[in-house]
């Protein structure tokens, strides 16, 4: 949420749901492991969830989610895994695509599609076209995506503007770096949440979370109903936000 960082009086927003939620949907291998079954076993069982959180967004007054679905590093997986998780996101999308499409949501990809396999980013690119005209839900997939990758390819990108003399470096701050980011068109999270009991944030919206409030539950990201969701939710809700400044 777009906020003024300069405000030093009351801004405090205790009683207000999170408008953006993003997730580190952790636990997938363990909760197949637990089972006796190969971990996308526990890939596809999260890819099913994603689908009722998404679906249970407008429900709960969630207007962006952002989901981190394989990050810089995933690529230290075994090859088997690796190719696993692509082929489920191209399934995920030929499979979903319709239905996100009549659910009003608007997907967006965020990380480098450079080392992405072609016929994938393709894929990415008609489901971002297909639902550019949704506004319901804003559903944005974090794919070979790094915090500091990101913000090193957004610093390339500023570098560039102010060699050719389209930016002057006096005028870098925090109001003109973050529109080089992939996240440049999204609020920035109110609550980001990680599953699975790890207290990492894994080179995950670095910038974008100054401000986010952080919740590390137990549950493994196959079980995350909507309804744990929903309890997650509500404790925001009784946080009380300064975001730097004093109550009075
Ligand atoms: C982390 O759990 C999870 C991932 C690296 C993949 C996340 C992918 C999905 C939830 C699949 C569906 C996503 C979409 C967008 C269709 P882990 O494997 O590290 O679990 P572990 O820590 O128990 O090993």
């Amino acid at each position: 949420m777009a906020r003024d960082k300069t405000k030093t009086s009351k801004v405090t927003e205790p009683t207000t749901g999170p408008e953006h939620v993003a997730i580190i949907m952790d636990g997938n291998g363990r909760w197949a492991q637990m089972r006796g079954r190969p971990r996308l076993f526990g890939h596809h069982a999260g890819a099913k969830r994603v689908r009722e959180i998404v679906e249970a967004c407008p429900d709960v007054g969630v207007k962006y989610l952002t989901i981190f679905a394989f990050s810089t590093e995933n690529w230290k997986r075994t090859q088997t895994e690796v190719a696993g998780l692509m082929k489920l996101f191209r399934r995920y999308i030929q499979r979903e695509a319709r239905d996100l499409l009549a659910r009003g949501v608007r997907v967006r990809f965020i990380g480098d599609r450079v080392r992405l396999d072609g016929k994938l980013v393709n894929l990415m690119d008609e489901l971002e076209l297909l639902t550019a005209g949704n506004d319901k839900v804003h559903l944005t997939i974090a794919l070979n995506y790094g915090g500091q990758d990101e913000i090193a390819r957004a610093t390339k990108r500023l570098a560039y503007d102010v060699a050719q003399g389209r930016l002057a470096p006096k005028d870098i701050n925090e109001e003109t770096l973050p529109k080089y980011l992939d996240t440049c068109l999204l609020p920035d999270p109110d609550l980001v949440i990680r599953t699975s009991g790890e207290a990492r944030i894994s080179n995950f919206l670095l910038w974008q979370s100054a401000y986010a409030e952080y919740e590390f539950i137990d549950t493994l990201w196959p079980d995350f109903t909507a309804e744990v969701f929903g309890r997650v939710l509500a404790g925001f809700k009784a946080r009380d936000r300064r975001f730097g400044a004093v109550t009075v």
